[in-house]
């Protein structure tokens, strides 16, 4: 989709759609007011036959408005207008861009960005309406022989409203909304097509497009070398051979310290020996959701040409039963030459993580983040609308915090209290992967933590958000606006 800020006097706009907002009850907006008025009191008339009341998710389409040089027009219910805010505003632009896709307009103009939501500004409203209409448009249907989704008419969307944003927001935006389609796209290939060494692939692929990333990949042998015996331990049990992806993104000073984004790989998770039920096992294609937010980042990052610099880590593996397979009770050395024990092998996304994490000490990073898909237990504490943040460093955990505010990409912290460390306590080795029942978010990220001493450092938990389950089963690309958002403010202030 392309997309274009306008400010022009809306009566003069030719377009084949202008896209409206409706309120239940009465019309306050400018935007309907002054369209009224132009049309002499037709718009309203429309209304007043009774085919929309302005209730949320309601359209109507109206057609050949006379003094106005659109086709037609889009209403879009926006529910009552005291109520009306970030959710709504991001719904109505998700319905619009939805409604537009099944309609036959080629371009529309959408004038939803004019409406009041709360504080926001322009900047805001431009950058959620792309990203609404992104995400309500996107489709994986690459395994379906015949196309499921119809082709779409529309091919440009222009975002009106009266004051233009800040020059770079809609590149940006459009750059966001390209690695959160990316991230979607990565995460729905299933384990067979998208293992570890396809992922190495994909990375490949974008060192060759931006010059500004450059890839390490590191095979088995190399990491055996090294001594990463949790990472191995959890890949070894697969015919594919697990991989460390390191790319790094050089778009700042050429010194400046790096932030380290580390994503969880896990290609498919069958649990290994402590195998999962077999029910909605196919989700866990979607477990590799972390390292997926991490190509999402980059490729919006280099696309937007951020000035910092990032590197991107993932630890990429498969997690299968079988004779190579790691047995419960097993223990192996880390790359930290700490001990552990692995008491459950389903407990694999902290194995594979700890030994990346231990990985990016060399190059001295100002900051750390890390996203996994790492428990279940954070779906049972927080369910599906935040993902949950651990860390050793407050101000860093503030700032992704506010990055999720602001992109409605939204984190919730959970507890980091060293009263919890107990429950890692091994009778064999110097930790066990893992903490029991009780806090089990909280437990894997106190066996993180034993691995991120040397810098500031912070964990996202996205098991409850990378992806959605039920009828509309698909990978959400979260949390890449977060990110981008977060690092788009440390390249304006790298202090
Ligand atoms: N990938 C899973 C976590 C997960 C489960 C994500 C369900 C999304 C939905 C992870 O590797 C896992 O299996 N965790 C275990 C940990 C337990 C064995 C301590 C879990 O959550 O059950
Ligand atoms: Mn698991
Ligand atoms: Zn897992």
């Amino acid at each position: 989709m392309e997309f274009k800020t306008v400010t022009a006097a809306l009566e003069r706009i030719k377009t084949s759609c202008l896209v409206i907002g409706l309120y239940q009850g009465t019309q306050t907006d400018t935007v309907f007011t002054s369209l009224d008025t132009v049309t002499g009191g037709w718009l309203s008339k429309q209304i007043k036959r009774g085919d929309i009341t302005g209730a949320k998710g309601q359209t109507l389409y109206l057609y050949d408005p006379p003094g106005l040089k659109a086709e037609r027009l889009l209403l879009i219910g926006c529910g009552d207008a005291a109520a009306f805010g970030e959710r709504g505003y991001i719904e109505a632009n998700q319905t619009a861009a939805r409604t537009l896709s099944g309609g036959g307009a080629k371009q529309a103009v959408n004038t939803l960005p004019a409406l009041s939501v709360g504080q926001r500004d322009a900047d805001w409203k431009t950058t959620q309406a792309v990203l609404a209409a992104e995400y309500a448009l996107y489709t994986f249907d690459e395994f379906k022989t015949a196309s499921a989704s119809p082709k779409q008419a529309l091919k440009r969307l222009d975002l009106w409203m009266p004051e233009a944003p800040a020059a770079t927001t809609l590149a940006r935006a459009v750059a966001t909304a390209h690695g959160v389609a990316f991230a979607r796209d990565l995460a729905n290939r299933p384990g067979n097509v998208c293992h570890p060494t396809y992922l190495a692939k994909q990375a490949k692929a974008l060192e060759k497009r931006f010059d500004s990333i450059e890839l390490d990949v590191l095979d088995e042998a190399a990491m055996e070398k090294l001594g990463m015996g949790a990472f191995l331990a959890v890949s070894k049990g697969s015919a594919q051979p697990g991989k460390l992806i390191v790319m790094q993104y050089r778009g700042g000073e050429k010194n400046a310290k790096p932030i380290a984004l580390v994503g969880k790989g896990v290609t498919f998770d069958t649990g290994g020996i402590s195998i999962k039920p077999a029910a909605q096992m196919d989700e866990m294609k979607f477990d590799m959701g972390g390292a997926a937010s991490v190509f999402g980042t980059l490729l919006a990052c280099a696309e937007a040409k951020l000035e910092l610099n990032i590197v991107g880590v993932i630890a990429a593996a498969e997690n299968m039963p079988g004779g190579r397979a790691s047995r419960p009770g097993d223990i192996v050395k880390t790359l930290s030459g700490q001990s552990v024990e692995i008491l459950n092998t389903d407990a694999e996304g902290r194995l594979v993580l700890c030994d990346a994490l231990t990985y990016v000490e060399r190059f001295e990073p100002s900051a750390v983040v890390d996203m996994a898909t790492l428990t279940g237990a954070c779906i049972v504490a927080l369910g599906h609308e935040v993902s949950a943040i651990l860390g050793n460093h407050p101000p860093l955990i503030d700032a992704l915090k506010h990055a999720g505010q602001e992109t409605f990409d939204r984190i919730w912290e959970l507890p980091l209290l060293d009263e919890y460390q107990d429950q890692l306590k091994s009778n064999f080795a110097d930790m066990a992967n893992i903490g029991g029942r009780a806090g089990g978010t909280i437990t894997a990220a106190c066996f993180l933590s034993r691995f991120t001493k040397k810098y500031n450092w912070a964990h996202l938990d996205i098991a409850g958000t990378a992806w959605v389950s039920g009828d509309k089963k698909g990978a959400t690309g979260r949390p890449v606006p977060l990110l981008v958002e977060y690092l788009t403010r440390c390249a304006a202030d790298p202090s």
